[in-house]
């Protein structure tokens, strides 16, 4: 479980900083991995307009946001954006960031292709104010909405807080540690009843991404699902990443985890196996199941489509069982 941060203050200890802090305190309390990204420090190149991602689904400008936003928020279940109020909006850097989030909206409305975590994960804004007028936080929420959307995320929750601005005044709040932890509960509870699977396959590049893929799409809301490699690869196998987009679902941004790291984090209920032989671990408690599929490193896109289907239809048949059985 992953809740992801991005931070917009260029003030250093500023209010919406303490806003964050608290929250990510009450996530890591509950057992989330947390991570931040700070829009200022990053100083990502903001958006060109040049076309490109709406031409190739890729932007043309060559920086780490690729790594350092679109690979945790794929892993994301929670996405949080903390903001103060600049003349109306979010300031500039993130807003910088937003912009380039274009790239996703691409993918998701013009090559119609959505990551798998889409619809199940959720989106909540921190806002701090300095004057109370009533339609103070209306930009800034529609901002985040529209971009909380591209990203893949609905918007949840919010917190916004008005006459709130010298630094010190949110920490001075009389609810707001209160009104931080009920937040908590309400938006990241629902995540904490799912079970947890783990696709595990050697590279973690092919058939445990297909794999994970598939269960989040279809159940993801029900399931925390992982996928890892025994000895994981540079980067997810291109063939896969296409027979999945003719699916709707994009694999671009995922990066291959090693298996360890994940069994070292998380105790699985199920562990489904493809292909790890020797190395792939006994898990104490955990029911494994061993799938004999075929390595896609050397299919080419028929071979990769042929065994996508076969995997469709297996994860179809473990999530069925899964409904099933929390009926009975
Ligand atoms: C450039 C700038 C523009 C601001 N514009 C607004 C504004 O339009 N409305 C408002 O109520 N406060 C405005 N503020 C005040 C901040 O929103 C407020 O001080 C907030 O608590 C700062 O949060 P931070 O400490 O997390 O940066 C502005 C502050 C700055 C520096």
């Amino acid at each position: 479980m992953l809740v992801l941060a991005i931070k917009g203050s260029p003030r250093k200890k500023g209010n919406t900083d303490y806003l964050l802090g608290l929250f990510m305190a009450e996530a890591r309390k509950r057992g989330w991995e947390t991570e931040v990204i700070d829009a200022v420090k990053e100083n990502f190149e903001p958006c060109i307009g040049c076309g490109n991602c709406e031409r190739t689904g890729f932007c043309s400008i060559k920086d780490t946001m690729p790594e350092r936003f679109f690979s945790p928020l794929r892993r994301a279940d929670v996405v949080v954006v903390s903001v103060p109020t600049y003349f109306y909006a979010v300031p500039a850097r993130i807003k910088g960031l937003m912009d380039r989030t274009q790239t996703l909206w691409s993918r998701k409305y013009l090559f119609k292709i959505k990551d798998a975590g889409h619809d199940h994960r959720k989106g909540v804004l921190l806002a701090a104010a300095a004057t109370h007028g009533r339609d103070l936080f209306d930009g800034i929420k529609l901002n985040v909405k529209y971009f909380l959307d591209a990203a893949g995320a609905a918007f949840e929750e919010n917190l916004c807080y008005r006459g709130i601005d010298s630094r010190g005044a949110m920490e001075r709040h009389p609810t707001v540690h209160g009104d931080v932890a009920l937040l908590a509960q309400r938006v990241l509870s629902p995540f904490e009843q799912r079970r947890t699977w783990v696709f595990a396959c050697r590279e973690n590049a092919g058939r445990s991404q297909m794999a994970a893929a598939f269960a989040r799409f279809l159940a993801g809301d029900r399931i925390e699902v992982i996928s890892a490699g025994s000895a994981p690869g540079e980067k997810v196998n291109p063939l896969v990443v296409a027979a999945m987009a003719e699916k709707g679902i994009d694999l671009a941004f995922l990066k291959p985890v090693p298996l360890g790291d994940i069994l070292e984090k998380c105790s699985p209920h199920l562990l489904v196996t493809m292909g790890c032989g020797q190395e792939c671990p006994l898990v104490p408690g955990c029911r494994v199941v061993d799938w004999d599929l075929p390595d896609p490193a050397a299919m080419d896109l028929d071979g990769v489509r042929a065994l996508g289907n076969e995997i469709e239809k297996r994860v179809n048949a473990l999530v069925k069982d899964f409904s099933a059985a929390a009926v009975e």
